[in-house]
Parts: C-alpha cells; structure tokens; sequence
C-alpha cells in the first residue's frame, strides 16, 4: 500500500469530542503539532493536550471491522505491555471516533524521533532493547516488526543516544504455542526473511537493512544471503519464530563492536 492511499488526516476537533476516549481526558484540547512520521496504517503527530506538549499521537483509519479489530489489538498490547511490563513509550490513552473510522493511540514523545540506519548505539542501551524484547517475550508477544523505525531514542546534548525503546505493536501476535499451526509460522519467517533480504526498491524503503542483514546472518550460522532463503533457514527461523525479533538486536551489537 502506498503511503499517499493511506494516508490519514488527524479528526477535526468538533469530531475529536464525540470520540469514545480512554484516559486521555485532555484529549478535547488536543493540538497537532508537527508530522513525526508517516507509516503503512496512519500517521503519527507530535501533539499538545492539557498539560503540555510530551505527546505523540498515532492516527490509524480502519476501512473495515478486521482493520479495525487488528487496530485494537494495537492498542491493548501497547497498553499491557507499558502498564504491566515497562516496554514501549510510556502508554497515555486511545481514543477511537466512530464516525471518522480513526482511532488514536497517545503515548509519551520521544523527542530522538527514530534509530537511524546501522547508526551507533552503545552497548548498554542494544542490553536495554534486549531486555525489552525478552520481557515482550515473557509476556507472551511477539513484535514481529523489529528493525529500526521501530525503535525510538533519546539523545544527550552531542546527539549521542541514551536510552531507547522498542515500539509500532501493528503486527505483534500472541507466542506461539510450539507445534501449533507450523504452517503458518513458517510461511511468515520465509515472508520476514523475503522482506529482510529484499533487493526490491519499494521493499528496501522499508525492509532492506544492512545493518539486519548482518544480524540475521550471525544468527543463522555463516552462510550467504542467498542461503538464507532456503527451506533449511525458514525452517530454523518457523521454530524459533521469536529469533526474528532479535535480528535487529545482535546486528546493533555487531556493528557497535
Ligand atoms: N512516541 C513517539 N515519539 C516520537 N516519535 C514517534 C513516537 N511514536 C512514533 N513515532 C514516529 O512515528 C513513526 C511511525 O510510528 P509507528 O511505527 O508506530 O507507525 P506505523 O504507521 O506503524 O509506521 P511504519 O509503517 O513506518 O512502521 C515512527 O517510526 C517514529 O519515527
Ligand atoms: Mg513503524
């Protein structure tokens, strides 16, 4: 999908105030600022509610109730995994306007915006993404989305990075349970492995990454790219469908050594 198609305009206030809202009560007042990033689903804004201007809001238009459940799911395991296990920016609220087909995810802004491109980071923050994954992990999800869009960072005065967190839960799924629908699971790391090592300009906007290239292939022993395509590898990433979510962890420490 294209990012003009799916583009989605932020609601106008008047309809804001009809939303069903969750925890936001400041979300009446709420004011855009500048776009932070524009995604396959939606947008997201820098935004000001009540008590400042910390916020960054994820807009996300569903056409359909599948969109919209899939959005949903967003949005809980967004709110579970800050609330009970400490991953992701800090979760503030949604709020989901009925007659727009928007629903709003409001988390704390990180003002690093995204990790760039096979950008440094040093050893303790890669430990504190691990750790994040790990404790995403224990709690029973899987990102299957980790590559470094999906990360975001804070940086000190020398724009050096600081912290980091993993975030975009649009495509976590529940761990699977070993045994259980094999199929699928397989289909989806040949899918993640396709997308990771595509050559394709429009996928390599979004998917080629050096960086995880690097990773993967440490992961999967020393073999060539080429390699990595074939049944054997699909099969070790199909059993072991969490080792996805690390690629991007052991490349970030493989290119910071
Ligand atoms: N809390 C935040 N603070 C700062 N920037 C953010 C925040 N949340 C999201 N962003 C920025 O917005 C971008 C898009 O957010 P997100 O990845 O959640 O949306 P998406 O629509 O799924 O995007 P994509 O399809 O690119 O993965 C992020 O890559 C990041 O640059
Ligand atoms: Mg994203």
């Amino acid at each position: 999908m294209s990012v003009e198609s799916a583009a989605v305009a932020a609601p106008s206030a008047a309809a804001v105030r009809n939303c069903f809202s969750h925890g936001t009560a400041g979300v009446t007042g709420a004011a855009l600022r500048r776009l932070l990033g524009m995604g396959a689903y939606g947008t997201v804004h820098e935004a000001c509610l009540a008590d400042g201007c910390s916020y960054a809001v994820k807009f996300q238009r569903y056409r359909s109730e599948r969109e919209r459940a899939r959005i949903l799911g967003e949005v809980s395991t967004q709110r579970v995994l800050w609330e009970q296990h400490a991953v992701g920016p800090r979760y503030v609220g949604s709020w989901q306007c009925a007659e727009q087909r928007v629903v709003a995810i409001v988390t704390e802004l990180w003002a690093g915006g995204s990790l760039d491109e096979c950008e440094y980071v040093p050893p303790r923050v890669v430990d504190r993404l691990e750790a994040q994954v790990r404790s995403m992990h224990r709690a029973g999800y899987l990102h299957n989305d980790m590559f470094p869009r999906n990360v975001l960072v804070r940086r000190d005065g020398y724009g050096h990075i600081d912290d980091a967190t993993i975030t975009d839960f649009g495509l976590a799924s529940k761990m699977p349970v070993q045994g259980d629908d094999d199929e699928w699971a397989l289909a989806r790391a040949r899918r993640a492995i396709e997308q990771i090592t595509a050559r394709d300009p429009d996928d390599a906007t979004r998917y080629y990454s050096p960086c995880m290239v690097a990773g993967l292939i440490s992961l999967a022993g020393n073999v060539t790219t080429r390699q990595l395509e074939d049944e054997a590898t699909g099969a070790l990433f199909a059993r072991n469908p969490w080792l996805l979510d690390f690629v991007l962890v052991q490349s970030l420490r493989i290119l910071g050594q």
